[in-house]
């Protein structure tokens, strides 16, 4: 069986899209509708006309896609697959931090369950944060679960205390400083691009941060031909890829070999055909929980960035 041409086959079929995030495995690509970072998949899933979405990502990515899409059926290809910073936070610890400080909007990393969301004043990502906050026009946020995220944000806008819950990504902090400085005294030519997620320490000392498709459109709109990438792996592989493809001569080096997430790595082109075959892995979502989350990633939506 030819897997790649049995999905295609069944996707017409069963009218269904894949989107895929961009630390997927690369092969997925093939089969894939849209590849990209965590905004631009939550916007495609919104406006899909599709009966099934198949969901090439983490948990609460196509748990975000259920929430935008209720009456589409959002399949996650390998139930193993979770966000290890998304499972940092839980509605009652959320509930205790809001104690500790009253009365100041939460925003919330769209790396954050529909419960958490359902709690939270507005969702982001890692492409919008920044614009996202600046627009909400107040002195003080709590943002949650990722506290480098939530410190590179603050950074940015000097006018704004980000107070911060202790999550963060076990992946981004395999990224040191040390690494930092070697990839710049062996690669003085090449320019460093970063995601927010690593250390602030590591971020102050990229050339370029931002969320994994801000750092392809970056690549990709640079003269630069060397790129060290401060992200997961699979964003190398496909610049790479793309480089090779399109010639464009540019090269990418991933910072170091550790910088892989393996809950992205567990969906398959297998379970990817296996779930539009037998619709299992369904995300559902209580209701009234879903109707709040949808709110908080709706005001993000509509921030015009
Ligand atoms: P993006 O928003 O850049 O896609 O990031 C999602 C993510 O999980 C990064 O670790
Ligand atoms: Fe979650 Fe980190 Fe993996 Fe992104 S890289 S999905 S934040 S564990």
């Amino acid at each position: 069986m030819d897997i790649v041409q049995e999905i295609k086959r069944l996707k017409k079929e069963k009218n269904a899209i894949i989107l895929t995030h961009c630390y997927q495995k690369c092969e997925i690509d093939e089969v894939s509708d849209y590849v990209g970072d965590s905004l631009y998949l939550s916007r495609m899933a919104a406006k899909t006309n599709a009966d099934i979405i198949v969901f090439a990502g983490v948990y609460f990515m196509a748990q975000s896609a259920k929430i935008l899409s209720p009456h589409k059926k959002v399949l996650l290809p390998n139930m193993n697959s979770g966000c290890l910073m998304a499972d940092m936070i839980d509605v009652e610890n959320l509930r205790k931090f809001k104690s500790l400080h009253p009365n100041i909007p939460v925003v919330c990393y769209i790396n954050s369950t529909a419960e958490v969301k359902a709690e939270s004043d507005i969702c982001v990502t890692s492409s919008n944060a920044i614009s996202v906050i600046k627009s909400l026009n107040k002195d003080k946020v709590l943002f949650v679960p990722d506290t480098y995220l939530g410190k590179w944000v603050e950074r940015n806008l000097p006018n704004v205390e980000v107070i911060t819950y202790n999550g963060y990504c076990p992946t981004h902090l395999r990224i040191t400083v040390e690494d930092m400085i070697k990839s710049r005294e062996k690669y003085p030519d090449a320019l460093i691009l970063a995601h927010p997620e690593c250390h602030c320490k590591v971020c102050e000392l990229a050339d370029f941060v931002g969320s994994t498709k801000q750092i392809m459109e970056f690549a990709n709109n640079s003269d630069c031909k060397h790129f060290v990438i401060a992200t997961e792996e699979g964003v190398v592989q496909r610049l790479n890829r793309d480089s090779v493809l399109y010639n464009t001569g540019k090269t990418f080096t991933l910072i170091n070999d550790s910088v892989i997430c393996p809950n992205m790595k567990e969906n398959s082109l297998e379970d990817i055909y296996n779930v539009l075959l037998t619709e299992r892995n369904e995300i559902n979502i209580n209701e009234s929980v879903r109707i709040k989350a949808k709110e908080c990633i709706e005001k993000m939506l509509t921030v015009n960035i």
